[in-house]
């Protein structure tokens, strides 16, 4: 099985903080870490649910993904994350069912973690994220 788990659920905001809020208030979860990922363009929240997590993204400035996001969409889900092991081989794999693929070898996102992204229009419109995760 090329994938795992679910590692994240992101969901593009205009204001961090009052997701965070909304989130506590309303499902009573807060996020565990909280970094700027400057590669993306973001400032992402880890909110932990089970063993996966809802990623909050807010854009660092409108001229990012996520800021482009934002303006055609509006807040909403951006893209879900898989885990894997080894993303050298799930990218190698997805290379031979001719998938089309953002990021052809991978980079590092939240965490440290290696991850690669996988072009929406690739499959069922939506954006796919691979995160490296060594230990469940
Ligand atoms: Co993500």
């Amino acid at each position: 099985m090329l994938t795992y788990n679910i590692h994240h659920v992101a969901i593009a905001v205009e204001n961090l903080d009052d997701a965070i809020a909304g989130f506590k208030s309303r499902y009573n979860v807060t996020p565990i870490s909280r970094e700027t990922v400057h590669d993306q363009g973001v400032t992402e929240a880890m909110i932990p649910i089970g063993g996966s997590y809802v990623q909050l993204l807010e854009p660092l400035s409108q001229e990012s993904p996520v800021g482009r996001f934002l303006s055609q969409n509006g807040e909403g889900m951006h893209h879900i994350a898989f885990a894997v092991h080894d993303i050298e081989s799930a990218l190698a794999h997805l290379k031979e069912t001719g998938a089309r693929l953002i990021d052809e070898t991978p980079r590092v996102g939240g965490g440290g973690h290696r991850i690669a992204f996988v072009h929406p229009n690739d499959l069922a419109g939506t954006l796919m994220e691979l995160v490296e995760v060594e230990h469940d």
